[in-house]
């Protein structure tokens, strides 16, 4: 497995995994698909100048052109100041092969080995059985549930949070 900064050209993945129901039903819904084009653009300007790790994950190094999903590191303002939240995707054809798990603990190792982005947090759908047990499974400690405004939506979440520097769990 390989990540990648994304690019403008992945406006095709970014349709598959942001516009289908399937995918975004923990995520408050598909978007408008012409949307996207745009998105992956600002994407790629801001995966290029640093400002976030917008990963594109690619299953085998020798096909580079097929893409398996996305995970994403990026800082946003709250009430209480910056936070740094990690997010992933898997499309379905490649779902249930350890590829979330394995790309977000490679982003969180890059975290840690860079000294970047401080205590990461993730907000999972309470119901998203895969997504929790990344989390559990990786070192995050539960902090509690929220509700989350996503996309104008409010989704019902479960809090996580790790320090990559101290908490990040190595494979077994
Ligand atoms: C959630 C999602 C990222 C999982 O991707 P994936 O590549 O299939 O996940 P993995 O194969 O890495 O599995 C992760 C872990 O969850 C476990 N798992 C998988 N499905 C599960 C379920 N329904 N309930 C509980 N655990 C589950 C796996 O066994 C694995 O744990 P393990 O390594 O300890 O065995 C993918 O289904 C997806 O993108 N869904 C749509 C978008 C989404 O919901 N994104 C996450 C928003 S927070």
């Amino acid at each position: 497995m390989q990540l990648r900064d994304v690019t403008p050209d992945d406006v095709d993945a970014y349709i598959r995994m942001r516009c289908d129901p399937v995918m975004m039903a923990d995520l408050g819904g598909p978007v408008p698909r012409e949307l996207q084009a745009d998105k992956v653009r600002r994407d790629a300007r801001d995966a290029a100048a640093d400002v976030s790790w917008i990963k594109m994950i690619v299953p085998d190094e020798g096909a580079p052109e097929v893409v398996a999903g996305t995970v994403v590191v990026w800082s946003h303002d709250t009430e209480e100041g910056p936070l740094s939240e990690i997010g992933w995707m898997v499309l379905p054809g490649f779902q249930g092969r350890g590829l979330a798990k394995r790309a977000t603990r490679a982003l969180l190792e890059r975290a840690r080995d860079e000294g970047r982005w401080g205590v990461v947090h993730a907000f999972p759908a309470i119901g998203n059985g895969a997504s929790n047990g990344i989390c559990r499974s990786l070192g995050f400690r539960l902090v509690g549930e929220q509700e989350v405004p996503f996309a104008g939506r409010v989704l019902r979440s479960n809090h996580w949070a790790i320090d990559p520097r101290t908490d990040l769990v190595s494979p077994r």
